[in-house]
């Protein structure tokens, strides 16, 4: 097997992170506030310990489809940087990169168990274990994760988990925290590592960057993706949710309400693919697209196949957008504006029960951190945040024939 010579100068990484290079420690953590090197440092190392050899990764987001926009870039990235980019073979539709000396780098998502039950590397046994943005994991992935790595390699094996902390409540603070004080951001004993980094340590920001970063207002994202600490929130706006395996239902439900919502630069375009039964008051979500960037015409494909010709119901405020997913052929129509307030409408939200797939991550993200307005006292106001609501005005959109019947009702209670 031909080695490779890997010939870099310590001037690639990011000062706080070296010392993890060569680090064996089981369990290790790295969180902190966005754009702090976090992901660039863990593709870096993931790299240098395939040209040295002996190690096999797997690289995991909670949903595969994240995979290659994210990690695999990345690593591919760091590859190209190292000057390594000619020495290795890579399969896309695999997810899969080759070094020449045997050892692989294998990437994936839980929502695909099966595949990931099964995934061997070619040489040896998978040693490093690494879950991006892994506050979107189950407490349970991680355990059948920690399963699987069990048993004997060469090499010690590692499981890192990678984050933004956002918010405290979490499983992940509750298992992995207790001994942690944020003394010189760091915690280290012989099972668990635990560093916490902020923008303040990745020397390769430019001051657009940080500008950008720091033109943040919220308090709670500048305190979580500034600061790097773990989210506290105040009132919380919906708890009616849980996640379910739904994947065996599809098939007996047919009253579709999907529903979304139109976003481009500073928003996402949310669409979810759900379902209401309303004898239960259950609305099941099987799937979502959560994305910035994306145009007419790309929504428009992702949309239909997400859920082909089945109705679309859209915020109403962009009819323009409405017409082209016609124009594409989709069956879209905007959300009718009945009556009552948004406080109604979150009212009768509140009281429905919301299942969710494993896959629809970020209208669990939304769901977890949602909150209602405070005033300069602390009070809650029984208004929204205008924040982490993308996916959840979605979802309402494509309740709004439901809502607004309820609501009518209400209405005429009310005034009779
Ligand atoms: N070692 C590095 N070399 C070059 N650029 C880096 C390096 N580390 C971070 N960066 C730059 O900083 C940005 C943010 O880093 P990233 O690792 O994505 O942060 P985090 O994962 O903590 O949010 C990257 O997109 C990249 O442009
Ligand atoms: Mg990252």
């Amino acid at each position: 097997m031909p080695s490779i010579k890997l010939n870099i100068s310590k001037k690639v990484f990011n000062k706080v992170y070296i010392p993890y290079l060569n680090d064996n420690t089981p369990t290790q953590i790295f969180f902190g506030g966005s754009s702090s090197g976090k992901s660039v440092f863990l593709a870096q190392r993931a790299v240098y310990d395939l040209a040295k050899g002996g190690r096999n990764y797997l690289i995991l987001r909670k949903v595969q489809r994240d995979c290659r926009k994210s990690v695999w870039n990345e690593v591919i990235k760091v590859i190209k940087k190292f000057g390594l980019y000619n020495h290795i073979s890579t399969n896309k539709t695999e997810l899969t990169i080759t070094f020449p000396n045997g050892y692989q780098i294998l990437f994936g998502g839980l929502d695909d168990s099966e595949r990931i039950k099964s995934i061997t590397p070619q040489k040896g046994v998978i040693t490093d274990v690494w879950c991006e943005e892994a506050t979107e994991f189950e407490e349970d992935d991680i355990k059948q994760l920690n399963k699987r790595l069990r048993g004997r390699a060469a090499a010690v094996k590692r499981l890192v988990l990678s984050f933004n902390p956002i918010i405290k409540n979490h499983w992940i603070f509750k298992t992995y925290f207790n001994y942690w004080n944020g003394d010189n951001n760091r915690y280290q004993n012989d099972r668990i590592s635990i560093l916490k980094t902020t923008y303040r340590k990745n020397k390769f920001l430019t001051p657009d960057d940080i500008d950008r970063l720091l033109s943040e207002n919220d308090p709670y994202y500048r305190d979580v993706y500034i600061e790097g600490n773990w989210g506290v929130l105040g009132d919380i706006i919906f708890k009616n949710w849980e996640i379910k395996d739904i994947s065996g239902m599809k098939n007996r439900l047919d009253r579709s309400c999907h529903g979304l919502d139109f976003g481009f630069s500073n928003d996402p375009a949310a669409v979810l693919k759900q379902y209401f039964d309303k004898s239960s008051n259950n609305l099941y979500i099987f799937d979502e697209i959560y994305e910035k960037g994306l145009t007419d015409k790309k929504l428009a494909d992702l949309t239909y196949k997400l859920i082909e010709f089945e109705e679309v119901i859209c915020d109403s405020a962009e009819p323009k957008s409405i017409k082209h997913l016609n124009n594409h052929k989709l069956n879209a129509r905007g959300a009718k504006k009945g009556p009552g307030s948004i406080e109604t409408r979150y009212r009768w939200y509140s009281g429905i029960n919301i299942i969710l797939s494993q896959k629809c991550v970020n209208i669990k993200r939304e769901l977890q951190t949602h909150q209602w307005k405070k005033d300069k006292d602390g009070n809650s106001l029984k208004v929204p945040e205008d924040k982490n609501n993308h996916a959840i005005d979605a979802s309402m959109y494509g309740l709004s024939d439901y809502w607004n019947l309820e609501m009518q009702s209400w209405y005429t209670q009310d005034y009779v």
